[in-house]
């Protein structure tokens, strides 16, 4: 049941595991720390204080077994529902391995796990997000790109008048390709790589304009785009609830991402392509970025009731609030439904999903279409190992593709880490596609520039 290549492990000096693991983690978590101390240095009270510095304290221990190299020990039983599920993996399938020679994805979620476990253990902050400020804040200095898609699609969807039907039929076309490529280019705003940027690099990097996606679209190294379409638009003829289909997305990232998936889903929904739209984040603080229930409720009160953007206009500020009101309202009426099933936080690969995890996968073969978005779950999809660039998407997400009940899979994804398939439609094709950039353009694999759309039609049950 696995793959045939070798999964990426951090001592593969030539991959960007070994850069994160050996120089990104102790930063990330050293910024963790800073930010821990920061709100340290904010309390009164006593009981508070000496428990805060024992979770600075666990997180100091944390750093230095990464850096030396520790061996994984198991995860201390805090309550959480993923304890059995990790330590599982740990005793079973990893017993010895330290955080260099365990897979790279492993060992990586471990870590986030470990961080997970400094607070949980406390007594009074264990729901303590280390990135909560960093998360807010790059959202609030998005203002641009926030503004450009509410002025946009703020305004309840409807068609232009005196259209035949087929120019309708068009102008969704049309409108469902730039969607995605919005919501495809949402996750270059990661800020586990963005740690250094600079404002106007934010900005060219959430540039939206119809001329930016046009020059964006080639960027798109494997697209399965125009299918993607055809997929949807049918929802409505296939779905059992005639009203459109139930699509769920996979989640990343908090804040402009998110921002960008609510936009898509709400055209999705207000077209009558969907009925239900289904939201998979993370029980906890997770890969510096990825949504909680907590970012989830950030974003939508603050698009409502925030002052995050002091300098804009009341025009624009009316915009913003008459979005989040809707997008609360499909909340209400059961249209949107959050979810954080324990699974995703592990460091399973979706390989593995049905045998660790087969509620999840019972549930999810009930979607019509699950979007899964970012690197991370394209890394979990595809079992973060070195295949060919030329491997289909089907082959490289093995069982999520195969098994009896396996959904139509779509990865929207910007690629920020080694793994890379489905590039284009043949074997030599897709090799020299990926070949080539490696001599020209070295780094292309995590500068986040290039993306793949790659879709997998599932297999009845
Ligand atoms: O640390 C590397 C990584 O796991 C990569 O997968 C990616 O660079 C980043 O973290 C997370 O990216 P995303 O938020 O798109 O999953
Ligand atoms: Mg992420």
């Amino acid at each position: 049941n696995n793959p045939p290549w070798p999964a990426y492990r951090g001592y593969h000096t030539y991959s960007f595991a070994n850069a994160t693991m050996g120089h990104r983690l102790p930063t990330i978590l050293g910024k963790a720390i800073d930010d821990v101390v920061y709100t340290l240095n904010e309390q009164s009270d006593e009981d508070l204080i000496v428990d805060l510095v024992q979770c600075i304290e666990r997180m100091d221990s944390l750093k230095s077994e990464l850096q030396e190299h520790a061996k994984l020990r198991p995860i201390i039983d805090d309550g959480e529902a993923d304890v059995a599920l990790w330590n599982k993996a740990i005793v079973k399938y990893f017993r010895g391995k330290d955080f260099m020679n365990a897979p790279w994805l492993f060992a990586e979620a471990y870590k986030y796990r470990r961080l997970r476990e400094c607070f949980s253990v406390s007594k009074y902050w264990s729901n303590y997000d280390v990135f909560f400020r960093q998360k807010c804040d790059t959202f609030s200095r998005s203002n641009e790109a926030v503004f450009e898609l509410s002025g946009r699609f703020g305004e309840p969807f409807k068609h232009a008048e005196n259209l035949s039907s087929s120019e309708k039929a068009e102008s969704l076309r049309l409108m469902f390709l730039e969607l995605t490529q919005v919501c495809l280019w949402g996750n270059s705003t990661d800020l586990s790589l963005l740690i250094n940027m600079t404002e106007e690099q934010i900005k060219s990097l959430q540039s939206t304009g119809g001329e930016a996606l046009a020059e964006t679209e080639k960027n798109i190294l494997g697209n399965h785009m125009s299918r993607l379409w055809e997929v949807v638009r049918d929802l409505n003829k296939d779905s059992v609830n005639t009203g459109g289909g139930r699509i769920d997305f996979v989640l990343d990232n908090a804040g402009f991402e998110l921002y960008c998936d609510c936009v898509y889903a709400d055209f999705l929904l207000q077209s009558g392509l969907a009925s239900e739209i289904r939201f998979h984040g993370k029980r906890y603080p997770w890969f510096v970025s990825d949504v909680t229930r907590k970012d989830w409720a950030w974003l939508l009160n603050s698009m409502v009731y925030g002052q995050l953007f002091p300098k804009a206009t009341e025009q624009e500020k009316e915009g913003l609030k008459r979005l989040g009101l809707r997008w609360k309202q499909y909340e209400k009426e059961g249209k949107w439904i959050y979810e954080q099933h324990p699974f995703w936080c592990t460091g399973y690969t979706f390989w593995e999903m049905l045998n660790e995890a087969p509620d999840l996968f019972l549930h999810l073969s009930k979607s019509d279409l699950v979007i899964f978005k970012g690197d991370l779950n394209h890394r979990k999809l595809t079992y973060d190992c070195a295949a060919p660039y030329s491997t289909s998407f089907d082959v490289s997400i093995g069982p999520m593709a195969s098994n009896a009940g396996a959904p139509k899979v779509c990865s929207l994804r910007t690629i920020k880490s080694d793994v890379v398939v489905g590039l284009g439609s043949n074997p030599q094709e897709g090799d020299a596609i990926g070949e080539n950039l490696d001599k020209e353009e070295p780094g292309w694999k995590i500068s986040g520039k290039y993306a793949v759309v790659l879709l997998s039609e599932g297999r009845p049950g």
